[in-house]
């Protein structure tokens, strides 16, 4: 195929690639150099289409004028200021836009710089108000089997990935994993929120049982779990969680690095299960995956526990360099406008049957043992191979992305989430290629 010489790197070994199989990418690289609304282009010249919006991440699609004229604005007036004493009016503003669509009872935003700086910060602050309120002996965290947090030592410590745990040592102490909710045997091929498996909430009193409620600071969960291969809360579940956290003192955190910024079809997760945590992570869509940033979202009663002591005192020893970032913040408010001058949120609730009938009209492909779905997300997990778990989707990955298709794979399960504005022929033409390359591979 005829290279854009231009375009292609004279040398791909200095580059280790995050969660990448660097010899075989390296051996036939994947390499995109531009993009616009629902497509990439690659530097052999081809269009892909974009099935899982970047990495979940480019709700609005590609190359959006707005949010691109509003960086371009920005750098050029203020590039950077100092996130700690100091700061700039948009980072009030965003924070303001955030608070207009975050669920009742959200009040506050603590920026970070990624989906995992942000459950970190969530921990941190978790342990940090249970001080604060003179229960400074609440240090147990506690999160989920096949729960993905991110890559940092609390996101890792509270997820529940075994690979992205094992090699990394003794992690933090102190750290529960409730079960996870996948319950193929009972719930495969359902259309939504799975009937079975509310009790699983009912881990946590185990655990409180087990611990003492007092020595519990915080759950963190993933409303739907996403990296793992898209587990959907089963009906009851989440409400189940709630109740129990709010008997015991346990703080209430919902990872809504995926979720967050209209993926269900509402601004985020918990607005759409109408279950409110008292800290919402969140990063991704936040800025359309363009500019790094992410976020916390506490209620007020999070914020207030630490707003006592001298005024002139520092309340939360935590912060990073690019907290905030002018940049970023700019992207956050043109991302946040297009989000709602296109009406994105409910375009997304409104295809949401289409695509959920869509997705499951791959029932028959081969090796197919199961198909989820909620919002504008799908997965299609495959039968692994008895001698080599992964490859089974992993090729699938790699025919899919040749037949000008992007589509996520983790474990046997191939993950979708187009961007938002995806129109009815858009994912037409997912399915096709997906239909085609399963049937092609056998
Ligand atoms: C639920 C969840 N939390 C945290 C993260 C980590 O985000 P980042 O890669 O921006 O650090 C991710 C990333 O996919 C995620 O899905």
């Amino acid at each position: 195929m005829p290279l854009d010489q231009q375009q292609w790197p004279n040398d791909l070994r200095a580059f280790w690639m995050p969660f990448t199989a660097n010899r075989q990418f390296k051996k036939a690289p994947r390499l995109f150099v531009s993009a616009d609304r629902m497509h990439y282009r690659t530097a052999d010249g081809r269009e892909v289409l974009d099935g899982t919006a970047g990495l979940w991440c480019c709700n609005a699609g590609h190359n959006r004028p707005k949010i691109v004229e509003a960086i371009q604005k920005q750098v050029a007036e203020l590039d950077y200021a100092p996130a700690f004493q100091l700061s700039h009016p948009k980072a009030f503003e965003l924070a303001n836009r955030i608070i207009d669509i975050a669920p009742e009872g959200i009040e506050h935003v603590f920026y970070t710089n990624s989906g995992s700086e942000s459950v970190d910060s969530a921990l941190k602050i978790a342990l940090a108000y249970h001080r604060a309120r003179g229960e400074g002996q609440r240090t147990r965290l506690i999160g989920r089997e096949r729960g993905y947090h991110g890559v940092n030592f609390g996101g890792i410590s509270v997820g529940g990935i075994v690979n992205n745990r094992r090699v990394f040592g003794s992690l933090l102490n102190g750290v529960d994993h409730l079960r996870h909710t996948h319950l193929p045997e009972k719930n495969a091929f359902t259309k939504g929120r799975p009937q079975h498996g509310m009790e699983l909430a009912d881990d946590l009193e185990r655990m409180v049982a087990l611990h003492g409620p007092d020595t519990i600071a915080a759950v963190i969960v993933e409303p739907v779990a996403g990296s793992t291969g898209v587990l959907i809360p089963p009906i009851g579940y989440l409400e189940r969680l709630r109740k129990i956290c709010t008997k015991h003192g346990i703080l209430l955190i919902f990872d809504e690095v995926i979720t967050g910024f209209g993926r269900l079809g509402d601004a985020f997760a918990a607005i759409h299960f109408d279950v409110r945590p008292d800290m919402i992570t969140c990063a991704k869509g936040l800025t359309n995956g363009i500019i790094p940033m992410g976020a916390v979202l506490t209620s007020a009663e999070v914020h207030d526990a630490f707003m006592s002591g001298p005024e002139h005192l520092i309340e939360l020893f935590h912060g990073y360099t690019y907290s905030g970032n002018p940049v970023a913040c700019a992207a956050g408010i043109a991302t946040l406008e297009t989000y709602r001058e296109e009406g994105l949120f409910a375009r997304a609730r409104e295809l949401a049957p289409y695509w959920e009938a869509a997705i499951h009209s791959l029932k028959d492909c081969p090796n197919v043992i199961d198909i989820r779905n909620t919002g504008l997300v799908g997965a299609v997990e495959l039968e692994p191979l008895p001698d080599a778990p992964a490859k089974r989707a992993f090729d699938a990955f790699l025919m899919a992305y040749e037949n000008g298709l992007l589509t996520r794979v983790t474990g046997d399960v191939i993950a979708l989430s187009p961007p938002l504005i995806a129109e009815r022929s858009h994912i037409d033409r997912i399915t096709e290629i997906l239909g085609d390359t399963l049937r092609r591979l056998g």
